[in-house]
């Protein structure tokens, strides 16, 4: 999936066409999901940036929700059962585990990759470590060359 998305990238510097592609590749190239998008962050808040699936909430803060936590604390977090995760959003009832991956240039927090999955459990360490990469790679194409 790394080498699919260079291949989705290569020559293109678009953040939203480009988040567009991944949401895609993310959604069609994973088993057992039911959502795979982006949020950006403005400000003190997450918004929705291109994903595939229902239609979802807008605007999430920061520290709400499994997205809006994974974006205060600048790191993954995984819910095995969203049941379970006080604070949830459910924008689609279906969801029952999620990944939420933050965006980081720099420590910064750019927004959000989120998977959501219908069945509880869906995510392991593979999956994480699997989805950090292409959130790295992600931001770092964007970089522009002055700041490698
Ligand atoms: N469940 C998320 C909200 C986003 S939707 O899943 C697309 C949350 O709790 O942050």
């Amino acid at each position: 999936m790394v080498e699919q998305l260079e291949a989705l990238l290569a020559g293109e510097r678009d953040l939203i066409a480009n988040a567009a592609n991944l949401a895609a590749l993310i959604y069609h190239g994973l088993p057992d999901l039911n959502w795979a998008g982006f949020y950006f962050r403005q400000g003190g808040e997450l918004v929705l940036g291109p994903f595939q699936g229902k239609p979802a909430c807008v605007r999430i803060p920061l520290g709400s929700g499994v997205c809006g936590t994974a974006a205060l604390r600048a790191a993954t977090v995984l819910v095995p059962d969203v049941h379970e995760f006080p604070g949830h959003i459910a924008c689609d009832p279906a969801s029952r585990s999620e990944l939420v991956v933050p965006l980081l240039e720099s420590g910064e927090v750019l927004g959000v990759l989120d998977l959501d999955s219908p069945l509880v459990g869906r995510f392991d360490e593979v999956d994480q470590t699997g989805c950090e990469r292409l959130a790295a790679l992600y931001v770092d194409h964007h970089r522009s060359p002055g700041q490698r």
